[in-house]
């Protein structure tokens, strides 16, 4: 159904695959409206819990926007485009978890694209960078935004202004991505921690993203009153006094989303 992504289901987990590893899975326009599509498809299935994103190939996650798109794009065409599109903020506001798990290049688009996920889980020489610059552009997926947010300013600028590329320990060691684990390994682990995840109410986790994703944009005191609404809100479900049930029953919890 799709050209350039593939969309796997496995239990409670869906796989979106990049599929383009001819291009390193540069992401153009198409891939654009198919993962936005994929998304939309997904978040209706109440069986997908967790989503993820991989990149086909041993070389590449994603090695950025496809530049062969660039050429001859008027600014105004460009600016409407993203307005229209909102690829990025939907992977950022998906009222599901979404992990990049990244293997390979990891580049331009595809670093901001995993800056848009909740978590990023790398293999340890995974190659992961904003090399914009070299092209004499800036990040254009949040990438300016969303970076400093998550390493601090300076590791960002430096990132940033010098277009280096840095394997995924590097990235670790700076909180680019949560987790590293040896290439044999990644897929293996990314499931364990998405499982994880995938366990446990689906509405209590579609608001601990809605509350920890506001702690960038709002001050501490809106933040904190935010967050004791969201919780508040969860004493409403069957999920909270399932759980709480079965704490005191001492037997595992069996939550259905509502
Ligand atoms: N857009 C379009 N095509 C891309 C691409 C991108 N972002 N990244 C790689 N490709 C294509 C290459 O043009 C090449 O196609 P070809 O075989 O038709 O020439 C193919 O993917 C393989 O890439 P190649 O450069 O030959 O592989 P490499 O191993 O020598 O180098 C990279 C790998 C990632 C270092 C190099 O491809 C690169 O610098 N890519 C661009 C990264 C970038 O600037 N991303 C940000 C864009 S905003």
């Amino acid at each position: 159904m799709y050209e350039s992504i593939l969309v796997d289901r496995d239990g409670p987990l869906a796989f979106i695959t990049f599929n383009r590893p001819e291009v390193l899975n540069a992401m153009n326009r198409r891939t654009k409206e198919e993962v936005l599509s994929a998304l939309g498809e997904l978040e209706r299935d109440e069986g997908v819990r967790v989503i993820i994103f991989r990149g086909a190939g041993e070389k590449a996650f994603v090695a950025g926007a496809d530049v062969k798109e660039f050429v001859g794009v008027k600014p105004i065409e460009q600016r409407e485009d993203r307005r229209r599109l909102r690829y990025y903020e939907t992977i950022a506001s998906y009222p599901k978890p979404v992990i990049a798990m990244i293997k390979g290049y990891c580049l331009g688009g595809g670093c901001e694209l995993a800056l848009a996920c909740d978590l990023r889980v790398a293999s340890r020489n995974s190659k992961i960078g904003q090399p914009e610059i070299n092209l004499g552009i800036i990040p254009g997926g949040g990438g300016t935004q969303r970076l400093p947010r998550l390493i601090g300013e300076g590791k960002a600028l430096q990132l940033i202004l010098t277009g280096d590329i840095i394997t995924g320990e590097e990235a670790k060691s700076i909180g680019l991505v949560e987790e590293v684990f040896p290439e044999e390994e990644l897929e293996t682990k990314t499931r364990e921690l998405a499982m994880k995840m995938a366990e446990k109410s689906p509405v209590a986790v579609h608001l601990a993203l809605q509350a920890v994703r506001a702690a960038s944009r709002m001050d501490l005191q809106a933040g904190l009153e935010y967050e004791a609404t969201l919780f508040s809100l969860l004493f409403s479900t069957e999920d909270k006094e399932e759980g709480v049930k079965a704490f005191l029953e001492k037997r595992k919890p069996s939550f259905k989303g509502r």
